[in-house]
């Protein structure tokens, strides 16, 4: 890695619908306003915009324009450029291979490898680099899991001519979340695979495995998703949805979180605006189907009350468009979680009048911003529900969680306080 200084400023590339190479979009200053505090401006190319089917980068707060936006929030990065950077866990790999506790903002985005979600990509040329064709395989995992666990236990020396820094950029993913991943490539696509790390309570990638199969057979769309077992540890492999194999190349999705339709962020004032009352508001604006996207939207946040998934925050909600239309993207990161008490479990987000409560008459009180008549919510709550109750047990067991491991989980399904 280069040791230079913080940058300030950086071009925003995109690669369009039907094409493999990127674009130039706009450029990114990361400057301060008066009063010292971090102030970032962003301005899509002229030439971007004249080209035939430029798309806006997000659909929220940077629509095609000729205008220059600026905005303070975020330590100045715009939301949807914050949703192409490394998160806890992108950030701690390039940090060790740096040898620094911390960087500059706009360093995350240059220093990471460009397997980001979505369709942006970072660079200091106002020519793109060409794409990088060399992922990890899959008979890599074995060696991944080991420096991921390494990472983890801390076991990495601080020198960075140690050939274990240097084989931590392969590591290194641009993919958000805080669990430790890679991106790997098969003959078909583009997967993140997840492994369990060695504190975890329960064998997290096959209850996540698990979920996502619940999730369908609650009628929600999810990520497609398998497990591979190497040196005896089980990975969770999930196909990239913002990717897809062409013979000239990966073509990517344009993707931005819940976060960002919020125009919210982690800290605990913007914690106001985590809603999936107004998240669905702000969809229904965007998308062309808001009926259908309502309505999936009303099942994950109910199955997500079912199995007691408290993480269900706004970076684990996305929209994705193909081409220039957004839609939610699959469904991904749902994991149970067996809170203690049997009365009142709270979601991450608003769900109803009752706020966070993960409680069936909550769900429904607010049915019709989710463009569905009563009768329609209440329907689909209830089948959820017996779906969950009836069907978690097998479906976990069917994709190999230990009985020990659903005992340790089962608290978490159709808890009492859903029907309160
Ligand atoms: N199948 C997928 N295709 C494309 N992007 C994905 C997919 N699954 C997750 N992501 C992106 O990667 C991020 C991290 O994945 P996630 O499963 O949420 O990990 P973590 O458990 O660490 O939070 C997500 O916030 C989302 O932006
Ligand atoms: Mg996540």
């Amino acid at each position: 890695m280069t040791s230079r200084n913080s940058n300030s400023e950086c071009f925003v590339y995109i690669t369009l619908p039907g094409q493999v190479n990127a674009t130039t979009a706009g450029k990114f200053v990361l400057t301060q306003n008066v009063r010292g505090d971090a102030l970032g401006r962003f301005v899509y190319g002229r030439s971007y915009l004249d080209t035939k089917d430029a798309f806006e980068i997000d659909p929220v707060e940077l629509k095609l324009s000729t205008r220059t936006y600026e905005t303070a929030r975020l330590s100045g990065v715009f939301g949807a450029l914050r949703d192409a950077g490394p998160d806890y866990w992108g950030r701690r790999v390039i940090e060790k291979h740096a040898g620094k506790p911390q960087l500059g903002e706009l360093d995350y985005l240059l220093e990471s490898p460009d397997d980001r979600a979505g369709a942006i990509s970072f660079g200091l040329n106002n020519v793109p680099p060409a794409p990088l064709r060399k992922f990890n395989k899959t008979l890599d995992l074995e060696k991944l899991q080991g420096l991921a666990d390494a990472l983890i236990r801390d076991d990495i020396p601080n020198d960075p001519d140690a050939p274990q820094v240097q084989d931590l950029m392969l590591l290194g993913t641009s993919m958000g979340g805080a669990r430790p991943k890679v991106v790997i490539q098969d003959d078909d696509a583009l997967w993140l695979a997840k492994f369990n790390r060695s504190d975890d309570r329960w064998n997290n990638t096959r209850v996540e495995h698990a979920m996502l199969r619940l999730a369908r057979e609650c009628g929600i769309t999810t990520a497609e998703s398998r497990i591979v077992t190497v040196g005896g540890k089980d990975v969770l492999l999930i196909r990239r949805f913002d990717r897809e194999k062409t013979p000239k190349g990966y073509a990517r999705a344009r993707m931005v979180s819940g976060l960002t339709i919020l125009r919210t962020d982690d800290s605990a004032t913007a914690r106001t605006r985590w809603s999936y009352v107004i998240l669905v508001e702000e969809i229904r604006r965007i998308v062309p189907e808001p009926k259908k996207d309502a309505a999936e939207l009303f099942r994950r946040m109910c199955f997500n009350a079912l199995i007691s998934n408290i993480d269900d925050h706004p970076r684990n909600h996305a929209l994705i468009a193909r081409a220039k239309d957004w839609k939610l993207s699959p469904a991904f990161d749902l994991t149970p979680s067996p809170v203690v008490s049997e009365e009142r479990r709270d979601l991450a987000m608003d769900c109803g009048d009752m706020g966070r409560y993960a409680n069936a008459k909550n769900i429904l009180s607010q049915h019709s911003r989710f463009l569905l008549e009563k009768d329609e919510a209440e329907r689909i709550v209830t089948e959820m529900r017996s779906q969950v109750g009836s069907s978690w047990y097998n479906t976990v067991r069917s994709c190999g969680v230990s009985e020990k491991d659903a005992d340790m989980i089962s608290r978490a399904f159709a808890y009492p306080g859903f029907t309160l």
